[in-house]
């Protein structure tokens, strides 16, 4: 596989362990500032992960693997320490419900403390796992980058939504690690972002990510989208997802669904691009995933700025589920699924859940 992202893709400081404990950019505010927050204990991390500090799926299960690093450290001592240690992760699993990479991760930590009796050994052999999801994310990532390349040709403009880069990873990214690639490969000719109401990732930290690497970018309103593929302006949509089931329907930011019903109406390709512990095969169709509700203030207020009357309720779901039919294929570390369904994603995901 022809691949220059191996070298030359630097991953984004997302988050980095410390000595005993996690610092993470803090991405409620990018693009103005580049600050850290430090999570020593349980309470911190669970606050940042729900407050959207950290997201995006990948880098969500990663963090709380970490988490089970702080839960094992700040866990109280003496005999009811395992309940201590498992409450925590129990907080962190209520943090948020859609992206299954969390579950998935603090279920691998859970299985090492477990194996792994005495504080001073679950706090080692924990670390250790983390990192190693860590590193499988950033491989994972360059995997994916270079099998979707290899579905562009040269000039390719790419419309992307949300965030599923760096920032939504360990640093790489999973449909920005195809967009970094292809513009190693010199297939790019630009991207499109859209904004993505109303936590605006796209406008925040894709056009964030894509200008820091160099890589022209737009931003338009989400409601332009359908307009920009009807004008022939888009060859190919590239998005993320945060949890993928046996059928092939993929969750992913509120949005997306719509997207892919206006690629498949302009015959543009619709591509998810997704590790495989985002795969959720105990969940057989799209339906039975949980989708997030989120709180009234993320669409009454903007900057401080009251934006509805006080009589408007509001529904807020942080994300929608594409169904398998509109996905021309699934892209992931082992390769390129096209017609994605339980059939092929069994076959992919062999051993691995
Ligand atoms: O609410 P967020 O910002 O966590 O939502 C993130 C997304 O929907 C991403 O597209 C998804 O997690 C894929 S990230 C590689």
């Amino acid at each position: 596989m022809f691949c220059l992202a191996e070298t030359e893709m630097v991953p984004l400081p997302t988050m980095q362990w410390m000595d005993g404990f996690l610092r993470l950019l803090d991405q409620r505010q990018l693009p103005s500032e580049e600050t850290y927050i430090d999570c020593r204990d349980i309470d911190s991390l669970a606050e940042a992960i729900r407050t959207l500090a950290v997201r995006g799926a990948p880098a969500i299960g990663i963090a709380a693997a970490f988490g089970a690093v702080i839960a094992a450290l700040t866990a109280d001592p003496g005999k009811e320490y395992d309940d201590a240690f498992y409450s925590k992760i129990e907080m962190l699993e209520r943090t948020r419900p859609t992206a299954v990479n969390l579950f998935h991760c603090l279920e691998i930590q859970r299985d090492v403390f477990r194996r792994n009796p005495g504080r001073e050994n679950a706090v080692r052999m924990l670390l250790e796992s983390a990192r190693n999801m860590m590193q499988s994310d950033l491989d994972a990532s360059r995997r994916m980058g270079c099998f979707g390349a290899d579905l562009l040709d040269k000039g390719s403009v790419i419309l992307t939504h949300c965030n599923a880069g760096g920032l939504a990873t360990a640093g790489l990214g999973t449909a920005l690690a195809v967009i970094y690639e292809a513009w190693d490969r010199n297939l790019l000719s630009k991207v499109y972002a859209d904004e993505t109401r109303p936590l605006l990732q796209g406008a925040r930290l894709t056009a964030w990510e894509l200008s820091r690497a160099g890589i022209p970018v737009d931003v338009l309103p989400d409601s332009a989208a359908a307009s920009l593929l009807r004008n022939g302006e888009v060859d190919a949509v590239i998005v993320g997802s945060d949890r993928i089931a046996a059928n092939g329907d993929a969750a992913n930011k509120i949005g997306t669904y719509q997207l892919a019903l206006a690629a498949k109406a302009h015959a543009v390709p619709f591509y998810i691009v997704a590790p495989l512990s985002t795969f959720d095969i105990s969940t057989s169709l799209g339906s039975e995933i949980e989708i997030e509700q989120r709180g009234r203030d993320e669409l009454a207020c903007l900057g401080g700025r009251k934006l509805l009357p006080e009589a408007a309720g509001v529904w807020n779901p942080a994300f929608d589920v594409t169904p398998a039919s509109l996905i021309t294929a699934i892209i992931c570390e082992e390769g390129v699924l096209f017609s994605p369904d339980t059939e092929s994603i069994k076959s992919v995901l062999g051993g691995v859940h």
